[in-house]
């Protein structure tokens, strides 16, 4: 069911406002955004529907099969529930000058939650772009990202970077968005010819939320403290030297080398070497478990068992501490690495494969 007809048959009307956002796999550079340093992500089909309508109370009514029913006052405190994304929307649509007093809206969700996938990212955005359509406010997709992280900080409690409010609202399908996390400078580069990144869930998902995300993000900036810089975006391998803390000289030389492997992995896609790029991921993966440390062992296992059965790359994707993993094959060997891969890995699942000859979702 579409979000219009879930908002129709659980209001008995028709919405005023619909729109959608998709979910984004990072391909490489993950930590490296609130560091203020380089990633590398492209849409997937999966998204998030939204439709609403204002209210003429200050009632916020919402409905989802995924994400439960639920009606609250629009001025309540935050309660971990999915309505915080519509809170914080209202909240700083309203700092848009835009007051909105109360909403119905549904919601429909294809995007896996906890997979590193995006879906929070994706709601913020077809939320604030359904909410400028209700309004006829304008918003450039920058801001609207921007927006999207600023509810992320402080009506769902991550501190995260602003790369996937910036994908899923600034991004095409099968292009790859690269971004520069400093001065969000980005530019398009096409996807491999021949070859496909497969989209493996490993079966567990984490919650950013419970702290694990925010730690990372504390340690890194203690890191760049200790070298007197204001990211890691401008350190050196060789400026570690000074950082006695082993925990924090790993943590700090996962961004360096991560920013170092971006910059790379555009140029080999630039070139079409899907070799030196599967390379890349593979040393990605090895330094976000051994010196980031937010792999698993499910995550680890489907990395081993791809490469083994012929992958050019495969690594975690997104925050990590479990969720998905991203895995590049050529195109010949593609159906048989999907095989190995669930037949070896138990709780694993494909969620989609992105390359130049697979058809983007029907609504594209
Ligand atoms: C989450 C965050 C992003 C980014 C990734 C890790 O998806 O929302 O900002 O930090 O983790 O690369």
């Amino acid at each position: 069911m579409n979000s219009q007809s879930l908002f129709k048959q659980h209001f008995n009307y028709s919405a005023v406002s619909s729109s959608e956002a998709h979910g984004r796999v990072n391909l490489i550079g993950e930590h490296t955004d609130y560091n203020k340093g380089f990633v590398l992500p492209t849409l997937i089909e999966q998204k998030i529907e939204v439709s609403l309508s204002p209210r003429l109370d200050s009632k916020i009514v919402g409905i989802s099969e995924e994400f439960g029913e639920k009606t609250v006052l629009s001025d309540s405190n935050t309660d971990g529930t999915w309505i915080d994304f519509v809170r914080g929307a209202l909240y700083y649509m309203a700092k848009e000058g835009q007051l909105i007093k109360g909403l119905n809206i549904a919601v429909v969700s294809s995007i896996p939650t906890g997979s590193g996938l995006s879906s929070s990212a994706a709601l913020e955005i077809a939320i604030l772009r359904a909410l400028c359509q209700m309004v006829g406010h304008e918003l450039s997709s920058t801001k609207i990202a921007k927006i999207g992280q600023l509810i992320e900080h402080h009506f769902i409690g991550t501190f995260c970077g602003i790369m996937d409010q910036m994908s899923s609202s600034k991004s095409k399908f099968g292009q790859v968005l690269f971004l520069d996390c400093e001065n969000l400078n980005t530019e398009i580069v096409p996807i491999f010819e021949d070859y496909t990144f497969i989209i493996i869930h490993s079966g567990s998902t984490r919650k950013l939320s419970e702290g694990l995300y925010n730690e990372r993000k504390r340690e890194t900036e203690i890191a760049s403290k200790s070298l007197n810089i204001s990211s890691l975006r401008h350190a050196e391998i060789s400026d570690l030297n000074i950082i006695k803390d082993p925990k924090i000289f790993r943590r700090a030389r996962h961004v360096i080398t991560e920013n170092v492997r971006v910059l790379k992995a555009v140029q080999f896609l630039k070139d079409n070497n899907a070799q030196a790029f599967g390379n890349l991921m593979n040393e990605s993966h090895i330094s976000m478990d051994k010196d980031y440390e937010i792999s698993s062992p499910e995550l680890n296992h489907i990395v081993k068992t791809a490469q083994s059965n012929g992958a050019l790359g495969a690594r975690l994707t997104g925050a990590g501490f479990g969720g998905c993993t991203v895995v590049l094959s050529s195109n010949t060997r593609r159906d048989d690495i999907i095989k190995k891969i669930l037949e070896h890995c138990p709780k694993s699942y494909l969620v989609t494969n992105i390359g130049q000859n697979i058809a983007p979702s029907k609504n594209e």
